[in-house]
């Protein structure tokens, strides 16, 4: 059971800039940040929708809807797109049947970009939910994949 919203919001609300770590605690408790959290969120921070809103939908970590049962990110960062991530985002997709930003329609999995996952002189770089992965070749794919089998 996650921790309520409004103890996430009591306990970053005073915190200087706690707006950032509310919106990660509540993606790491909910797994996304629900369009009816945006009020509360506001309220809580003596701020409008409108500027919550923009800082969700600013950065591209945050999802306003729910994730499949396994998250699998492709890091697209300068690094990475240099050591092949375009053809090993093309290979992604194709192996999962979705695009990059959707989410099957079983509820399997979702697939993100994301910009720098902090491997960048082990490029290409992917994260299969909280596991990491670093010079993934196509050969490497069907083992860095084998945690969506188990999530299907
Ligand atoms: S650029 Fe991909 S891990 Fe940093």
């Amino acid at each position: 059971m996650p921790e309520p919203l409004d103890t996430l919001i009591q306990q970053h609300r005073n915190e200087a800039g706690g707006l950032m770590p509310l919106l990660h605690a509540v993606q790491a408790a909910y797994g996304f940040v629900a369009p009816e959290m945006v009020e509360p969120i506001a309220k809580g921070f003596n701020l409008s929708r409108a500027e919550v809103h923009g800082v969700i939908s600013y950065y591209h970590h945050f999802r306003t809807t729910p994730p499949g049962r396994t998250v699998v990110q492709v890091c697209r960062a300068e690094a990475c797109k240099a050591c092949g991530s375009d053809g090993l985002m093309a290979e992604v997709e194709q192996r999962l049947g979705i695009k990059a930003h959707e989410t099957r329609a079983d509820g399997a999995v979702s697939l993100e970009p994301v910009y720098c996952l902090g491997l960048c002189a082990q490029s290409p770089a992917m994260q299969v939910n909280d596991r990491l992965f670093a010079r993934v070749t196509p050969e490497r794919l069907p083992a860095v994949l084998s945690a969506v089998e188990v999530a299907a």
